[in-house]
């Protein structure tokens, strides 16, 4: 991709004053308490903090949304028809559960929301086991199965001869409950992504993504980037998808109704299946009793409540309030990002739309450090599994922003690390497993001086 952003001049990161890598830690700690404050089981939703300048009317959606995402759904037949119809095969009860942060994480789940998303070598679901594997059921049903992992071991060595130890983890099923798997199975293995600022992300207009793939590489700079694609399900026309891992989803509605589908088996107007994942082959799970009231429109969930966890993504505050960077480490560290190539990725130029249907979000910069762009990222981050308009080695550009909240989340065991599977333990980790398109920006951080590399680290730690 083309240019950088050096024009903007000023640098900004995240509020804070001291200096160096050593202060990062009491930064990650301050962050840990302020959002670790209502303690799971409390009964305390840790509340999130909707975007400033919003309406009375979007700030009373945003509230009634948060209360969705932290509702935790039950078996049907239930009383509480509000929250009937989970699974009967399911990964977690609530959004939260997965995506909530430390107050909400189920202390049981040692893989922090990790699901594993399956397809036969042609691209489409397992004829037994679906589109992903459902780790939990409802009583009377069987779980299909648990995710296990094994840790494929590595090692890079920098320019300067410090060498760094990788792992890639192999996942597998274990306990398969509905017979072998096939051989040739497809797995990927995916940590949820963070949400805060999606809102911002939406508003972006198509046309300035689209604006940005260079799909055939024209200016010659190793990386090309292309626009990730759906099929819109009303008009059957392919759209720009900007959504997921593998932006393969365009809309937060869609993605919203697909996550109630494939990780907690409620249906919606959508995704009508009450079942959720559950394939043909698994007859017990397509005869158990459905949630669907009328209320609901018939299905399990109405679209009303759909529009409702809509609002409350969308309302999410984008990760940090950017301040003017004085300190020189991390001046230089994001000297040293531009300098190393990232941003031909991790881009900071996006501004939402002039037109967007909420003024509080009109115009405003987008300092998401991604260009929501598929590139290829080569054989080490393949999971050899197509998905959407995406290859088997393409992943959508990663926002950087917010990366400060994911190292707290690592750091209290809640998000197990960084990329698409959790593999990194550390951002420089995940910097050596950059690969294909953007192998020369690995190259040129691999050969910084011990100096410079510490300065980019502590740039990035402190988004
Ligand atoms: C079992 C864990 C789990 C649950 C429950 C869950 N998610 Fe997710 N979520 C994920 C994972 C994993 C991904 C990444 C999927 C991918 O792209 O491969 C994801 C992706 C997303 C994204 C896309 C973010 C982005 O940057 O593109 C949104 C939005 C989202 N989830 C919202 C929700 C909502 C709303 C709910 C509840 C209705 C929910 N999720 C329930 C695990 C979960
Ligand atoms: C060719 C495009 C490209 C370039 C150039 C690039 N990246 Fe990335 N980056 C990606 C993609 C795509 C991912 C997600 C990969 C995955 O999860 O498998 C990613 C992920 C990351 C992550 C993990 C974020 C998270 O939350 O999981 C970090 C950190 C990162 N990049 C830093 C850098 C730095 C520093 C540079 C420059 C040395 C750089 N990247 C250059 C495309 C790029």
């Amino acid at each position: 991709m083309r240019q950088v952003d050096r024009g903007r001049g000023q640098s900004f990161v995240g509020r804070r004053c001291a200096a160096g890598l050593g202060t990062v830690a009491l930064v990650l700690a301050s962050i840990v308490a302020a959002v670790g404050g209502a303690g799971a089981g409390s009964g305390v939703l840790p509340a999130a903090d909707p975007a400033r300048g919003m309406s009375a009317r979007d700030a009373a959606r945003f509230r009634a949304g948060e209360a969705i995402f932290h509702a935790e759904w039950q078996p049907a037949p239930n009383v509480s028809e509000g929250v009937d119809g989970l699974g009967p095969l399911y990964n977690a009860v609530s959004c939260a559960a997965c995506h909530g942060g430390p107050a909400a994480a189920n202390p049981a789940d040692r893989f922090g929301g990790r699901v594993l998303r399956l397809s036969r070598p042609d691209g489409t679901p397992d004829p037994v086991y679906g589109l992903q594997l459902q780790d939990r059921a409802v009583p009377g049903h069987l779980a299909e199965g648990r995710i296990a992992i094994n840790d494929e071991p590595s090692v890079v060595r920098l320019v300067d001869g410090r060498e760094v130890q990788l792992g890639r983890p192999r996942p597998a099923i274990a306990d398969p409950a509905y017979g072998s798997p096939a051989a040739d199975l497809a797995l990927s293995l995916r940590v949820p992504p963070p949400l805060d600022g999606l809102g911002l992300v939406a508003a972006i207009e198509a046309a300035d993504i689209r604006a940005l793939a260079d799909p055939d590489d024209k200016d010659g700079d190793g990386i090309s980037g292309r626009v990730g694609e759906a099929v819109d399900p009303t008009t059957g026309k392919a759209v720009l998808a900007r959504f997921g891992w593998k932006a393969s989803v365009a809309t937060l509605a869609q993605q919203t109704a697909e996550a109630l589908h494939l990780d907690m088996g409620i249906s919606s107007l959508r995704l009508a299946q009450h079942g959720g994942d559950c394939t043909p082959a698994q007859r017990d799970c397509l005869a158990a009793p459905s949630g669907a009231s009328a209320a609901a429109g018939g299905a399990e969930i109405s679209d009303t409540e759909i529009g409702l966890l809509v609002a409350y993504l969308e309302g999410l505050e984008p990760p940090s309030n950017l301040v003017l960077i004085t300190h020189p480490p991390e001046a230089a560290g994001e000297r040293a990002f531009a300098a190393s190539g990232c941003h031909g990725c991790h881009w900071t130029g996006f501004t939402t739309s002039q037109t967007t249907m909420k003024p509080h979000r009109a115009r405003q910069g987008v300092r998401l450090f991604s260009d929501l762009l598929l590139h290829d990222m080569g054989e080490g981050l393949a999971d050899n599994r197509p998905e959407g308009s995406a290859s088997g080695s393409e992943w959508r550009t990663a926002p950087l922003w917010g990366l400060s909240r994911r190292l707290a989340r690592m750091a209290n065991g809640t998000l197990p690390g960084l990329l698409h599977d959790g593999r990194a333990r550390t951002i420089e980790e995940a910097i050596l497993w950059h690969g294909g398109e953007a192998a020369r920006a690995r190259d040129a951080y691999a050969a910084l001086s011990q100096a410079d590399r510490d300065n980019l680290l502590a740039f990035l730690a402190g988004l």
